[in-house]
């Protein structure tokens, strides 16, 4: 099929592997907010194990396995978002084999099932980190690519596969290189952990520590955002490569400011500690291609994205305190404390 050949439908199924995700929760919110049919196929290996509900089948396999095509068969999809993945530079240094499996292999064997089922619309999760030091900023699509780690490395093969799967069997794509993301329900552990990790510092008590002097720099992107352009490169974007970033570059050090500023914790000072090997320097992707391309633009402020995402952990942390408030208050009255 030729790529302009292709129109979307007003409402797809639509398979999101690593659903069960940070990045995936969202856009499995938004594609049911948006009337989709959705099906997540995630290991659970990771993931917020937070799902919604009823309204999205999952099917807890790895994208690796020969049950996939079952899968397919069974539920037919007309579209695929691709977010599955080993996502953190660290463990790919230190097991490239398994970053290998998972975001190489794993996605050869999606691709295989997108082809043979006839997929109208393949959307890849990449990463700036394909681009490793670039020599300019911002980085546009075209800058050359050389990953600095195992991750970046794996996903820009992982690219390379979706190309020539789209030139052999007519596979269209939207690849999505995004920046860094950061939102609620974020792990520490991922890519970009950095925002969700002072987070979780600043309303725990703990001391945050920063890798580096700081003032490497990066572009935070809302995790809304980059849900809001999956859903938009379902229809857009054919067969192209696009950056999803903010636009702006923020030092480590001001997005620690603003974290300190908005949890009331201004006076705490971070711990720096040596940088991570892997680590790029300065990072900023030119995102204008994507504003050209998709019905999309990032709508959310560094400081609305960290002010909504601070509200919700603490949200979150007073519903838990509560839980285990009322749990020792029942478990006192079981052992016949008080009544
Ligand atoms: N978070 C970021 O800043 C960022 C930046 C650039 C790109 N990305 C990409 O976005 C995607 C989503 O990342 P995230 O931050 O939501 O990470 P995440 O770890 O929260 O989500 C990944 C999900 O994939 C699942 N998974 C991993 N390997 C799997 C496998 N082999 N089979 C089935 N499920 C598997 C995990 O259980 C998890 O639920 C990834 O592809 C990541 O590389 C993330």
């Amino acid at each position: 099929m030729n790529c302009e050949e292709w129109e979307s439908p007003i409402v797809m199924k639509i398979i999101v592997t690593g659903g069960a995700g940070f990045i995936g929760l969202h856009t499995v919110e938004l594609l049911l907010e948006q009337r989709h049919e959705v099906v997540i196929v995630d290991n659970l290996g990771e993931g917020t194990r937070t799902f919604p509900g009823a309204k999205a089948a999952l099917y807890p396999i790895d994208i690796g396995s020969e049950h996939l095509a079952d899968i397919f068969a069974a539920e037919r999809p007309d579209a695929v978002i691709h977010l599955a993945a080993q996502v953190s530079v660290q463990r790919s240094l230190e097991n490239p084999s398994a970053d290998a499996r998972h975001n190489i292999v794993g996605t050869v064997n999606l691709l295989k099932q997108c082809a043979d089922y006839g997929v109208s619309k393949l959307v890849f999760a990449s990463s700036a980190a394909v681009y490793g030091n670039a020599a300019m900023l911002p980085i546009h699509e075209g800058e050359g690519a050389e990953p600095l780690s195992f991750y970046g490395a794996s996903k820009k093969m992982a690219e390379h596969y979706i190309r020539l799967f789209s030139e052999r069997y007519g596979l269209n794509y939207t690849i999505l290189r995004y920046a860094n993301v950061y939102g609620m329900r974020q792990n520490t552990r991922g890519e970009s952990g950095a925002a969700a990790s002072f987070v979780k510092q600043l309303l725990e008590g703990g001391r945050p520590h920063i890798n580096g002097s700081g003032e490497q720099t990066r572009d935070f992107i809302y995790v809304k955002d980059v849900a809001a352009a999956n859903a938009a490169a379902l229809a857009h974007g054919d067969c192209e490569t696009l950056n999803i970033g903010s636009g702006r570059r923020t030092s480590v050090n001001e997005l620690f400011r603003l974290v300190s500023r908005i949890c009331g914790r201004e006076e705490l000072t971070p711990e720096y500690r040596p940088a991570l090997p892997g680590d790029i320097q300065d990072s900023l992707l030119d995102n204008r291609r994507a504003l050209r391309t998709l019905p999309w633009e990032p709508a959310y402020s560094l400081l609305d994205g960290l002010t909504e995402t601070i509200r919700y952990e603490q949200e979150l942390r007073g519903e838990r305190r509560e839980e285990r408030r009322e749990e020792r208050l029942s478990e006192a009255a079981r052992a016949g404390l008080y009544f």
